[in-house]
């Protein structure tokens, strides 16, 4: 695996040695586990070559408390990408991502960063359009591989592209969970031994609101689940089921061939955690 720290030997790299091969791109902020190892590999199936960025983004952190505490695990992640016959690693420095002449890009995101996550989290997804943009603009891939697990983030990455019209096709993989249920996350290392098992509920709790579906309203499933959230011991942000394309929530259930996601925030131990369900 090649390893590159500036955007003008990485650039240079990809100009002389890509050739006609199809460019796979997985952006992660590091903390490797094997969710981002899933992306990888759908990325080596699909593509000649698979580029991965680590770079832990202050711009998308509106707590930094978050910042600080955010797991940086270098060498372990290292071992993992040269196990995973990851091609090139792009490990670029703050200056070299945002460099003082940077200018922001400006995207119409039709309100998609103002549910959810973006009202929970102001100014996070100014971030991460922000850099991934950027990325985007350094790598050039012709796919770019994201996690389901961040829904509003691959929906609104994909709106950003579509917007822009940049010449990328968007992959979403599906959340790699932990044999217990729970969606694999950096985060989940800051949780202590005991409450691992009490973070699986958020799964079950997921599970519990699709079985309700027959039964109850859209507004019923998610009274019903915030009030099992928080029985189980976790402070919720949000439960919310909304259409997948507008991220609005929903009313009604929609009729049968469509689908819609149910979308969830939770505090535990001071971890912020997040999952979501197709209902
Ligand atoms: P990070 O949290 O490191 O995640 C990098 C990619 O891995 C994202 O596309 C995310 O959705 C995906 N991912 C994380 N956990 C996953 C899981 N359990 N199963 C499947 N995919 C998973 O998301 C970010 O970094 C950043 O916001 C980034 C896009 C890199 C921009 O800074």
């Amino acid at each position: 695996m090649l390893i590159f720290t500036t955007v003008r030997e990485i650039r240079l790299w990809l100009d002389r040695h890509a050739g006609g091969r199809v460019v796979g791109f997985v952006p992660t902020m590091g903390a490797l586990h094997e969710g981002h190892l899933s992306l990888i590999e759908a990325s080596k199936r699909e593509c000649g070559l698979t580029v991965c960025s680590i770079f832990v983004n202050p711009a998308q952190f509106n707590d930094p408390r978050d910042l600080a505490l955010y797991p940086r695990t270098y060498e372990a992640d290292l071992a993992l990408l040269a196990d995973s016959s990851t091609d090139l690693l792009f490990f670029p420095s703050v200056e070299e991502i945002y460099p003082h002449d940077f200018v922001s890009v400006e995207a119409d995101l039709g309100g998609l960063d103002q549910v959810m996550e973006g009202l929970h989290r102001p100014g996070h997804f100014d971030g991460v359009v922000r850099v991934v943009h950027r990325l985007l603009d350094i790598i050039r891939p012709h796919k770019l591989f994201m996690g389901q697990k961040d829904f509003q983030q691959f929906t609104i990455i994909g709106r950003m592209i579509e917007q822009l019209k940049m010449p990328v096709r968007l992959v979403v993989c599906p959340i790699a969970r932990e044999p217990g249920g729970l969606a694999m996350s950096s985060r989940n290392r800051r949780l202590s031994k005991p409450v691992r098992d009490q973070a699986n509920l958020i799964f079950q709790i997921l599970q519990y609101g699709k079985s309700k579906r027959p039964v109850l309203s859209p507004g019923q499933t998610m009274d019903a689940c915030l009030e099992k959230l928080r029985q189980a011991g976790f402070d919720p942000e949000y439960f919310e089921i909304v259409d997948p394309e507008t991220l609005q929530k929903i009313k009604q259930w929609p009729e049968s061939g469509r689908l819609c996601v149910a979308c969830t925030a939770v505090w535990l131990e001071g971890v912020r955690l997040i999952d979501n369900e197709f209902y």
